[in-house]
């Protein structure tokens, strides 16, 4: 079992939080739009053969790692940990992971975007292993709340959680390519989803029209972590069918609708599950190693 604690790096590595913290908010301060993507890295990372680090890692000739894969090449932020780490090694060499890194700077994003503040445990050690054909655990924009919680369950969540979770999406964007499906004439057949807010549609449609690739926020203040997400689910403004599918569905409803009331319930229970996260499958002792760099295996 899991044996992390919050003051890990206490007598090995006094200056690692405060590090990494200074590094995250430099950069955001010059680029917002990083703490959606270290928020989505740190999901990434843990959903994938759980929280080592293993979506750090670079291809190399003999292997396609998990960067590569089509729901991971939106992933930014790398340079952020990269930089972390490298500041990090001068100081206490070969002793504080590139997972932990990442789960302290998910959590310093957060905090930095108007979120919660929360400590999270630490002592994970990086993976040695990263393919692409492992990325097929996470979920895809498709799926409805029962095959959410299906797919959650899994890794031990409830249905609760899996909305508490989702809110994640207070912060950053979606490519059109991820939710076109739901606007008419995108695919050769098909109507508007009934369940999107018909104005929000066509403010959709005309922004979609310039290409797959346009990016449209998740809700409305995508560099600010707060509860809007649930207020826009509310109005039919989910953007993606796995957001909106959470206010549609009866299982998960209430729970939406809790969070759209109060910002305050809502950060505290996500400052709870983002550390449920962080602890998913986690490597202890000889099952890993502190990579010294973390985009190569040692
Ligand atoms: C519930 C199931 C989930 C699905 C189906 C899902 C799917 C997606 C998709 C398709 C995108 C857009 C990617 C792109 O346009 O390139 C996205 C963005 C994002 N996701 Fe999720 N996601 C889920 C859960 C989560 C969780 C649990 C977190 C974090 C705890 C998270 C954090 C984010 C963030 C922060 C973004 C914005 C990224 C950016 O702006 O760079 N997502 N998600």
């Amino acid at each position: 079992m899991a044996s992390l604690t919050v003051d890990y790096y206490t007598s090995t590595c006094p200056p690692a939080e405060i590090m990494v913290k200074n590094i995250v908010y430099q950069a955001l301060r010059s680029d917002s739009t990083a703490s959606a993507g270290l928020l989505r890295m740190h999901f990434h990372d843990c959903f994938v053969e759980g929280c080592d680090g293993s979506v750090l890692i670079d291809s190399t000739a003999d292997n396609t790692a998990e960067k590569d894969s089509p729901p991971n090449q939106s992933l930014h932020g790398f340079e952020i940990i990269d930089q972390a780490k490298q500041v990090i090694e001068r100081i206490c060499p070969g002793v504080v992971s590139c997972a932990d890194i990442l789960t302290m700077a998910a959590r310093d994003a957060v905090a930095w975007a108007g979120g919660p503040s929360y400590d999270v445990p630490k002592g994970r050690k990086d993976g040695r292993r990263s393919k692409i054909e492992d990325t097929s655990s996470l979920p895809p924009p498709s799926l409805n709340s029962t095959k959410l919680i299906e797919l959650f369950g899994q890794s031990g969540f409830t249905a609760q959680e899996v909305v508490t979770l989702a809110g994640a999406h207070t912060l950053g964007v979606a490519q059109c390519k991820f939710f076109k499906n739901r606007l008419r004439g995108f695919d050769s057949t098909n109507d508007v989803d009934p369940t999107l807010n018909p104005n929000f549609a066509n403010m959709l449609s005309s922004v979609c029209s310039s290409g797959d690739s346009t990016n449209v926020s998740l809700d409305w203040t995508s560099d600010s972590f707060d509860n809007r997400y649930f207020i826009a689910l509310q109005m039919g403004g989910g953007v993606l069918t796995s957001d909106q599918t959470l206010f549609t569905s009866p299982e998960t409803k209430e729970v939406v609708s809790t969070y759209a009331m109060s910002q305050d319930k809502f950060f505290f229970d996500f400052s709870q599950v983002i550390v449920k996260l962080g602890m998913l499958n986690v490597k202890e002792g000889d099952e890993g190693e502190v990579r010294l760099d973390c985009r190569k295996i040692n």
